[in-house]
């Protein structure tokens, strides 16, 4: 007998999420013995501020104690930083947790979501992790084609995930956009805005969905302390929603989701959110350089307003993603994003690591 096939039928075909390959992984693989770099996962070139480091460091001597179970100073920091009640918000093990209790609390078995694609690579995993139906938008020039989501909503369509920036794109919709279409979505559609790039975003046009939580019960915005913050490693993110939809992921989520040393840091970060601009100036500067390079090269790449740029080859190529690799340059390649095997995702690094990066790339073709 096999074990799996006492697993419930539905994730029997479950294809685990593959990650960007680790640095360490990559050494031993390939015998690499110099310096490898990897643009792979959108992560922050850069280590948490020093004020964060120490926090942990001081976090450390409670690790014996559980931490706050719902994150309750957390939440009521990200109140006062957003101008809401602490009811609004919500703190998960990533902002990947909270979309997986929204899928887990809504929709049942057999249930359907309407998600763009290609976007974020965990969304059809959620989907199938929870045995329910994903009906997939294709892009539009690169961008979410809110218009045909509206069209592609039946009477069984529980959750709309809006990826805004897109990942792997960069690109995003704009207020009006966001403001058309919700004024069409019905109220029993669950709306998620994942906007785990906010932070990158200098678009005027932007939207800030924070706006509509007065006047839709059913959306509900992602945030994350991964990405801007560099706090990936310690998997903490948040949601701001109506507080009708917090009492419902907190009756869904575990006792202690969050651990004491990410919630102190992510305390601590937003403590010293002004940090952060310098860094953000240069991903943005930083960005359209390495974006013009690609183009000179012969790259469609689409204008981008996050920390990654989304590379799809004009010329014949073959192996980018490899042969990068080899030279111990690790960019993320497409095929699972259903972009071709030659199209890549690369993270902006530091200047250095992105001349290094553009280096690499020319030598490879
Ligand atoms: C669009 C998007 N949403 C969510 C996440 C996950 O964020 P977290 O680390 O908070 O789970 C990512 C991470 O790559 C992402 O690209």
């Amino acid at each position: 007998m096999q074990i799996k096939s006492l697993m419930k039928p539905h994730l029997r075909k479950v294809k685990p999420y593959v990650p960007g390959k680790p640095v360490e992984e990559l050494r031993r693989e390939k015998n690499i013995e110099g310096e490898i770099l990897k643009l792979a996962s959108n992560e922050n070139p850069y280590e948490p501020i020093d004020e964060i480091r120490e926090a942990i460091i001081e976090e450390i001597a409670q690790i014996g104690r559980y931490p706050n179970s719902g994150s309750h100073y957390l939440c009521r920091e990200l109140a006062d930083h957003y101008g809401l009640a602490p009811e609004n918000i919500f703190v998960g093990n990533g902002s990947n947790e909270i979309l997986d209790l929204l899928v887990r609390a809504f929709i049942e078995s057999g249930g359907e979501v309407i998600y763009p694609f290609p976007s974020f690579i965990a969304y059809p995993l959620i989907c199938q992790q929870a045995g329910i139906n994903d009906i997939k938008v294709g892009l539009v020039d690169y961008r979410i084609d809110l218009e045909t989501i509206l069209r592609t909503i039946t009477p069984d369509t529980k959750m709309i995930f809006i990826c805004n920036p897109n990942n792997p794109t960069g690109t995003y919709v704009t207020d009006k956009e966001v403001e058309k279409f919700l004024s069409s979505v019905p109220p029993e559609i669950i709306v998620i805005f994942d906007e785990a790039y906010f932070e990158y975003v200098s678009a005027d046009d932007y939207p800030d969905t924070r706006k509509y939580l007065e006047t839709h019960e059913n959306i509900i915005i992602l945030r994350t302390f991964s990405k801007a913050h560099s706090l990936s490693g310690l998997r903490i993110g948040y949601s701001l929603s109506h507080p009708d939809l917090v009492t419902c992921l907190h009756m869904v989520r575990q006792p202690f989701n969050v651990n004491r040393v990410a919630q102190t840091a992510a305390r601590t970060a937003l403590k010293h959110i002004d940090k952060l601009k310098g860094r953000i100036d240069e991903n943005a500067l930083e960005r359209e350089f390495v974006r013009n390079e690609l183009i000179n090269i012969g790259f469609t790449v689409p204008p981008s307003q996050t920390n990654f740029l989304l590379a799809v080859p004009g010329m014949e190529c073959s192996d980018i993603v490899d042969k990068m690799m080899e030279l111990g340059v690790i960019v993320r390649g497409m095929a699972p994003f259903g972009l071709g095997h030659e199209s890549f995702r690369v993270t902006i690094g530091k200047p250095e690591e992105n001349r290094t990066f553009l280096k690499t790339l020319k030598k490879v073709l």
